[in-house]
């Protein structure tokens, strides 16, 4: 029987031949690493509602929606109609524009912690725009993070991330184990009159879906406070849970929210929103801050962003958790009818899959790397897309028929990686 990595090459010769064109010009033939697997990633065509098509011609059920910035799947017509009347009339202005403002105004009016909100181009440049506020705001330097959080490609954060502090690199990074009040409270009591800023997300997304209670955050919100400094919720993934985001979920108030993904409708954005006076910072005529970006808040990333984060209601939050339960079911019985290890976290929309019995604390340590890489080349080969890391994100156009032929394709992938996992 032809095994799982060879069946994926010889699906995609086209893909395969793209690897040794890329890498002559791009470090590893990528842009981006969370796409990045061996023995290559696929070469992406075109996509339509939640299909991804391959330069080979294969077509794909899309569940990694690219990573949670598609909330209403490829080219969503509302959106495709919005850009396409921007564009016409150019697409970056060097002043302001409406469809700007009327985003502006939407997320203020959704998400009670917001006030004012910046504009820029990507999550990662929001985190590194709220830190610069929250330094400027205190006149202290550190920063301190969930470790395994995730804040977006900047070395500050990825400290963090890759569980580094303290790392010559990385002198002003401070971490804490999530969900772990007392630990955090620690910190800010021991090195409180250093930390500019306490960053966290709304769950633990990069890491595999950790969620943590309202009084974990509320403590380390309180703790940051009598410590004097800024509260930062990373709100790039989990706003999609509730329309003023999960902050809302989880009745708390964050001095500054950053934001990314969905509120861009599949352009590239970021945006910090929060107090008034902090934001203030960030006012020109005032000084304190210089930030500019050439591409902020421009008229087609904006007009999408709209329609994007405009479509988001509390009656589709609701159906896509309801099919992302019906998902995991599928997903528990393929792997069981198979005799594949599985655990699976899930929050509302998204879900992670593991090929462990038992989910890790964080996606960075995994015993079930070669496994799940079996698992995810088997997907492929099944028409399924999703993360490598076994990261599932769910649209408002998916359907049940569509999320119950999934749990067919998952249920063959899951034999054939049966078929090749030792013992
Ligand atoms: C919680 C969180 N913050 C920040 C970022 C960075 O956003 P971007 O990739 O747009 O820079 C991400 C990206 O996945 C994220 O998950």
């Amino acid at each position: 029987m032809a095994s799982i990595e060879s069946t994926y090459m010889e699906r995609t010769p086209k893909s395969a031949t793209m690897g040794p064109r890329a890498q002559k010009v791009m470090p590893a033939g990528e842009t981006r690493a969370a796409g990045y697997h061996t023995p290559y990633p696929l070469t992406v065509a075109s996509a339509k509602g939640s299909t991804l098509v391959d330069i080979d011609g294969n077509e794909y059920f899309d569940l990694s929606n690219n990573f949670t910035s598609l909330l209403h799947g490829h080219a969503y017509r509302p959106i495709v109609d919005a850009v396409a009347a921007v564009i016409g009339a150019g697409t970056a202005w060097p002043a302001r524009n409406n469809s700007q403002i009327e985003l502006a105004e939407l997320i203020a009016g959704r998400v009670p912690s917001i006030d004012l909100v910046r504009f820029c181009n990507s999550g990662s440049e929001a985190n590194m725009l709220a830190l610069h506020v929250a330094r400027t705001n205190t006149g202290r330097h550190k920063v301190l993070m969930a470790r395994f959080g995730y804040h977006g490609s900047h070395e500050v954060f990825e400290a963090g991330f890759f569980g580094n502090e303290g790392e010559k690199h990385w002198p002003h990074t401070i971490t804490a184990p999530w969900g772990d009040a007392d630990a955090f409270e620690q910190v800010l009591a021991a090195h409180g009159d250093e930390i500019a800023a306490v960053f966290l997300e709304g769950f633990m997304g990069s890491s595999g879906l950790v969620s943590a209670p309202t009084e974990f955050f509320q403590r380390v919100i309180d703790a940051t406070h009598r410590a004097g400094a800024v509260f930062v919720l990373d709100e790039v993934i989990s706003l999609r849970m509730n329309t003023g985001g999960h902050q809302v979920n989880l009745g708390i108030t964050p001095d500054l929210t950053t934001m990314g993904k969905i509120i861009g409708g599949g352009y590239p954005v970021g945006a910090v929103g929060g107090r008034a006076d902090l934001m203030s910072l960030l006012d020109p005529g005032r000084g304190k801050i210089f930030h500019s970006g050439t591409f902020n808040g421009n008229p087609v990333t904006t007009a999408a962003g709209i329609v994007s984060y405009g479509h988001l209601t509390s009656d589709n939050i609701a159906v896509m958790a309801s099919l992302a339960e019906r998902l995991e079911g599928h997903l528990a019985d393929g792997a069981a009818a198979a005799g594949v290890p599985f655990a699976c976290r899930r929050i509302g929309s998204l879900l992670n899959v593991y090929a462990s019995p038992v989910a890790p604390a964080a996606n960075i340590v995994r015993e079930d790397a070669d496994a799940m890489r079996l698992l995810h080349l088997a997907g492929m080969n099944h028409g399924l897309y999703f993360a490598s890391r076994g990261f599932i994100v769910l649209n408002t156009q998916m359907t049940e028929a569509q999320i119950d032929e999934a749990g067919e394709r998952f249920a063959a992938a899951y034999r054939d990686v049966a078929a090749e996992l030792p013992g």
